[in-house]
This record gives structure tokens, C-alpha cells and sequence, in this order.
């Protein structure tokens, strides 16, 4: 397995690979590496002849007051996982600075729907670093697919927005990988390494809740309301702060009174100090 550390380690495999005319599978991730992250590189092995996963705590997604300097890392292990997962390279630059130079100044920002409600209520700036971030990882890796989960429900959205925007697509194709949950539901997340053994018997909740909320559209009711309060019940009492529960259109993100079209439950919420999201597609 190759391990880029800079930028220029990259372009020397890469061109191999292209005068072998293989496809290439990219999975951006930022490290702390577990099944979920482990499950779209299955898949990208299945949809391309070699895998690179990159590895980058993006200091560009995180507020002046969130967790980036805090958030879990692992190098070793983490290259453990890929080399055994059969990843092709890992880059995993040595330093911020490899991926944004001291005079870095073009964002790139995903304007509208997409990015004024959930997390980017709360998150001011959160999907610009992680557009750009990813806008950057495409341009140097050139991936013929990329790979993201659906746990981050509203990233997949706007990366497939960007994607389109900027006329990607006709090279670049985005999948989607189903959230990995826990035997008991609980979606895999690094940030679950944050969790004490209370708080994560009381971050349950949020799959508890989701799933009450399923249950219900399930068995016929459209109201986006009374979804919401169902889920609402469940989670409400466990958690520290509920940051949001929204009913929205699957594909604008935009909140639906009545689902009348594909439509998904988010929620995010505080248990102790960490913040958690997870998601459910309704229809
Ligand atoms: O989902 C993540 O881990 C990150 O937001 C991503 C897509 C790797 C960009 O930093």
C-alpha cells in the first residue's frame, strides 16, 4: 500500500495507474477510521480497480469553538485497516498546510437550500471547508467515483449539488454508502469515541427515535408533524441538547409539512458535549 504524505507522492502512482487505464475509487474520510468508512471501501473495490482513501482532519469544516483539535486520530491503526481492506494509497498529508497553503484564499460555496437549514444552522462555514476540501481531493486524485455515507446525510447533498454545479459529473460519479449502525442501532461515527458509557446508552436514543418515526410512516402517516413529535418523545428526554429534528424533501433539504415525495428524518444532538446526526429516508 502507498502512503502520500505530500501532495507530489500522489501524482507518480497516479499517472502509472492511468497508463494502465485502470478506474479509481476515491474515499475521503477523515480518519479514526471504522466499519462505515470500511464499508465504502468495500464498495469501491467493487466499483473500481484500485481504492485510495484519504485521511484529513479538515480544519476548514470546523467552527472556532468545535472539536478539531480534540477530534480522535489514529494514523497507525488507521493504515492498519486499509492495508488489510486492500486500499491502494492512503494520503494522509503530514500537515495542514500541505492542503492549504499560508495564502489559501478560493472557497468554494454551496449556496441555497442545501446549505441554510440542519448543520449549516448551526455550523456557519461547516459545508464551504468541506466543499472545498473535497473540491481539492477530486482535482488531485481525478477519481472516476467517490464514495461518501449517508449518515452525513446533507453532505452527500451538497457534494452531489458541487459535483453537478461544476460540471464534474461526466467524469466523476458519487455513491452513497448506508449508514453502519451498531448491533443496537447506534450509528458508527468517530465522534462515538467521545462517548461515556451513559452517554452512549443515551445517544441510542436518536435511532430510537428515527426508528419510532419510520414505524409510523410506515403504517400510513404523512404528516411531518406528528413524525416529528414521535420521534421527538423519544429523544427529547435522553439528550442534553436537540439541535434540530426536521422532516425534509430527500432532495432539496427543504422541511415538508405532508411527504407526498422521498423525504428523510435528520436529527442533531448534544449528549453530554458531543454532538451527534443521524438520519432516516422516508419513501
Ligand atoms: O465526512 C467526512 O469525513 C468529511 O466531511 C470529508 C468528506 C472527508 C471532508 O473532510
Amino acid at each position: 500500500m502507498i502512503v502520500a504524505r505530500t501532495k507530489e507522492e500522489i501524482f507518480g502512482p497516479l499517472a502509472a495507474l492511468r497508463a494502465r487505464g485502470e478506474r479509481l475509487a476515491l474515499v475521503p474520510t477523515m480518519g479514526y477510521l471504522h466499519e462505515g468508512h470500511l464499508s465504502l471501501v468495500r464498495r469501491a473495490k467493487e466499483l473500481a480497480d484500485r481504492v485510495a482513501v484519504s485521511i484529513f482532519v479538515n480544519p476548514a469544516q470546523f467552527g472556532p469553538r468545535e472539536d478539531f483539535a480534540r477530534y480522535p486520530r489514529d494514523l497507525e491503526g488507521d493504515l492498519d485497516k486499509c492495508e488489510k481492506a486492500g486500499v491502494w494509497m492512503v494520503f494522509a498529508p503530514s500537515d495542514p498546510r500541505v492542503m492549504y497553503r499560508e495564502d489559501h484564499s478560493t472557497w468554494v460555496d454551496v449556496e441555497g437550500s442545501l446549505t441554510e437549514g440542519l448543520c449549516a444552522a448551526s455550523r456557519p462555514g461547516h459545508f464551504r471547508g468541506v466543499a472545498t476540501v473535497v473540491l481539492k481531493l477530486f482535482n488531485l486524485f481525478r477519481p472516476d467515483v467517490a464514495l461518501f455515507g449517508k449518515k452525513d446525510y446533507q453532505q452527500l447533498a451538497v457534494i452531489r449539488q458541487m459535483v453537478e454545479d461544476l460540471d464534474l459529473s461526466p467524469h466523476l460519479e458519487i455513491v452513497a454508502g448506508e449508514t453502519v449502525r451498531e448491533p443496537d442501532g447506534l450509528a458508527l461515527s468517530s465522534r462515538n469515541a467521545y462517548l461515556s458509557e451513559s452517554e452512549r446508552r443515551r445517544a441510542l436514543s436518536l435511532y430510537r427515535g428515527l426508528s419510532r418515526a419510520r414505524e409510523r410512516f410506515e403504517k400510513g402517516e404523512r404528516s411531518a408533524a406528528v413524525l416529528i413529535e414521535a420521534a421527538r418523545a423519544v429523544i427529547e428526554p435522553e439528550v442534553d441538547r436537540l439541535d434540530y429534528l426536521e422532516v425534509v424533501d430527500a432532495r432539496s433539504l427543504v422541511p415538508v409539512k405532508r411527504i407526498e415525495a422521498p423525504a428523510c428524518m435528520l436529527v442533531a444532538a448534544f449528549v453530554g458535549s458531543t454532538r451527534l446526526i443521524d438520519n432516516v429516508e422516508l419513501g
